[in-house]
């Protein structure tokens, strides 16, 4: 069955929009464990414009379930996430001005970079994702490269303006998946995706994980993050909608 990964790094937002010590991300640990997510993820950017280091350092400490620290591949985070030590890392490429993680991590350009990193990360015993954009040759590439999974990019599915263009970018997800499922990668998807148009992309039987972030915190603070996330979760299990 599929499972939910929550991505906090929007409680973190709304703290540093003011500067002041609350929301604090840390806060939300037991209840997004206890609303049945399978773990947490948050995003130390290079720019720290929402997650802190410290609030990475004590989310380790407190979360039972699983920690999954997105990061750039650079130094400064490989040594970051070889100290805190994560469950798993998921690589992400980052530009500075972008709002949020614009594009899949092309593998097969940055190969070297990226060996590195995962080879850092492994002797750590750190698992690795990396997030790429649903085409084979960056699945490949990153079955090559030794990742232990892969998160298949759904922005473009999520932005996806007409119906066409929706069906076409399930349509290279579904690929996605069975090509990653088929080199024996766990296979994990994001970006995007909302209590709108998460069932056709939870249908999808090679998607071990979801990563979930912007659309459960906003939903939060209508009906609260513990109903948000069981909302979530009813929406990305087989079947009906109970
Ligand atoms: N996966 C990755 C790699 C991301 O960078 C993000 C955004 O931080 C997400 C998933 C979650 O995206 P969203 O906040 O749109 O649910």
């Amino acid at each position: 069955m599929p499972t939910l990964m929550v991505n906090i790094d929007h409680i973190a937002t709304i703290r540093e929009a003011r500067g002041t010590p609350y929301p604090d991300p840390v806060h939300a640990v037991a209840i997004v464990e206890m609303a049945g997510a399978s773990g947490i993820i948050v995003h130390l950017r290079e720019d720290r414009r929402h997650i802190k280091d410290r609030d990475v350092r004590i989310l380790r400490e407190v979360i039972k379930t699983k920690l999954n620290l997105e990061m750039a591949a650079t130094a400064e985070m490989v040594k970051i996430a070889g100290e805190i030590k994560p469950d798993m890392v998921t690589l992400v490429p980052e530009k500075r001005e972008e709002l949020t993680t614009e594009g899949g991590l092309d593998v097969v350009t940055h190969t070297g970079k990226l060996k590195k990193s995962i080879e850092r990360l492994h002797e750590k015993g750190i698992g690795v994702s990396l997030f790429v954009d649903p085409e084979k040759t960056q699945i490949i590439a990153s079955h090559k490269l030794l990742a232990d999974m892969i998160e298949i990019h759904t922005g473009a599915y999520s932005d996806a303006k007409t119906e066409k263009t929706k069906d076409e970018e399930l349509k290279k997800i579904i690929i996605a998946a069975k090509t990653g499922k088929e080199l024996g990668l766990k296979v994990n998807a994001g970006h995007g995706l909302h209590y709108f148009n998460i069932r056709e992309i939870a249908s999808i039987p090679e998607i071990d994980e979801f990563s979930i972030g912007h659309s459960i915190i906003a939903r939060a603070l209508f009906v609260g993050l513990d109903r948000a996330i069981r909302d979530m979760v009813a929406l990305i299990e087989p079947g009906e909608p109970k």
